[in-house]
């Protein structure tokens, strides 16, 4: 698919806007994903032992932010080339083998999805638009594709 200079713009300035506020919005995105995956609670090795959610805590926060990055470097890529590539620091072997173990599911990726954009709203406040939640679903959906294509399962 193609992904517009427009769409390239909105994702990072709602980036920006993410990364103002992770140790709200890292609670605020874990959040969400609980309360459709309660069981999701004891798949992260920085939420199994903890009464709730932990607040400012570096590995949620670090987690957090790695993702919205990699969703935000995804949407860079879709508007220089059209595709997405995992950057060098993580790669796709480990990714896969990661999740698999962990258990995840195509429903839990759609569980991600929405705390996203729950998270972003957030984020932007009224800067919120249905095009700029429909840049961010985009970039989502291409980097979905690319983990689940290395879990195969
Ligand atoms: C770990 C990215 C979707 C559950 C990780 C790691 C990354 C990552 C970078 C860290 C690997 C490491 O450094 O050890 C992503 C991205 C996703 C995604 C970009 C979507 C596009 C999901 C989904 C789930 C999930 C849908 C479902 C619950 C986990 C778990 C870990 C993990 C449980 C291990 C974390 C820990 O205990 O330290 N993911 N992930 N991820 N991911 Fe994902």
């Amino acid at each position: 698919g193609s992904f517009s200079k427009k769409q390239e713009d909105l994702v990072n300035s709602s980036w920006e806007a993410f990364k103002q506020n992770i140790p709200h919005l890292s609670i605020v995105f874990y959040s969400s994903i609980l309360e459709k995956v309660p069981i999701a609670k004891d798949m992260f090795s920085f939420l199994k032992d903890c009464d709730g959610i932990p607040l400012n805590n570096p590995t949620l926060e670090a987690h957090a932010e790695k993702i919205f990055e990699m969703i935000r470097d995804s949407a860079i890529q879709l508007g220089a080339k059209g595709e997405v590539e995992v950057a060098d620091d993580i790669t796709l072997e480990y990714l896969g083998y990661v999740h698999i173990q962990k258990g995840v599911t195509d429903y839990h990726f759609l569980v991600f999805k929405e705390a996203m954009l729950k998270t972003l709203k957030e984020a932007v406040g009224d800067k919120w638009s249905e095009e700029l939640g429909i840049a961010w679903e985009l970039a989502y959906d291409e980097l979905a594709a690319v983990i689940k294509k290395t879990m195969c399962w």
